[in-house]
């Protein structure tokens, strides 16, 4: 069940404002965590782990992942966190959740001090279920000014959206 501790909102009003989820959200990432990122096409869900990567201190900027399904970025240990790799997964072009087989994401979420950014987790939503660790979901709406709105939720583990 969500609580209202576990949830929050954001107004985006340019590229910059993405910061306040980050500070926000960072004290909050441990080993292990998926951070589900649901929106429309250009919503932001890129942006986000680009702010993410930035934050935590991996060196280059992660693009968008759809023809590789998943990147793996370093992190640096700029800060106190226990965290040493990002994933970034965009779902957007898969059809079943046995897509993501191949790619042996619960090894690679089991590394230690590993989190996952998901693009597009209504794709994989039977798999995420099924995934033991802790979820944050980011949802994004954009309004015909381009103001974005960002809901924050923690899910317990085993959930699913
Ligand atoms: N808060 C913001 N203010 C202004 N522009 C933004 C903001 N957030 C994102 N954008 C812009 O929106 C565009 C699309 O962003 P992005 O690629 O991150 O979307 P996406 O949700 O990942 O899309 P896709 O579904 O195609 O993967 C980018 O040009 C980005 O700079
Ligand atoms: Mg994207």
């Amino acid at each position: 069940m969500i609580t209202e501790k576990n949830k929050k909102t954001f107004i985006l009003k340019k590229l910059e404002d993405w910061n306040q989820v980050i500070k926000f959200m960072i004290p909050k990432l441990k080993p292990g965590m998926i951070i589900a990122l649901s929106g429309p096409l250009g919503a932001g869900k890129t942006t986000f782990v680009q702010h993410l990567a930035k934050a935590l201190g991996v060196k280059s900027t992660p693009r968008s992942p759809t023809f590789s399904l998943l990147r793996t970025y370093k992190v640096r240990a700029i800060h106190e966190l226990p965290l040493r790799r990002l994933l970034h997964v965009d779902a957007y072009r898969i059809e079943h959740d046995h897509d993501l087989m191949p790619l042996n994401l619960e090894e690679e979420l089991a590394e230690p001090g590993t989190i996952m950014a998901l693009e597009w987790p209504e794709n994989v939503k039977k798999w995420l279920t099924r995934q033991p660790n802790k979820k944050i979901f980011l949802k994004i709406s954009i309004d015909k000014k381009g103001n974005r709105f960002i809901s924050y939720s923690v899910i317990p583990a085993k959930a699913g959206i």
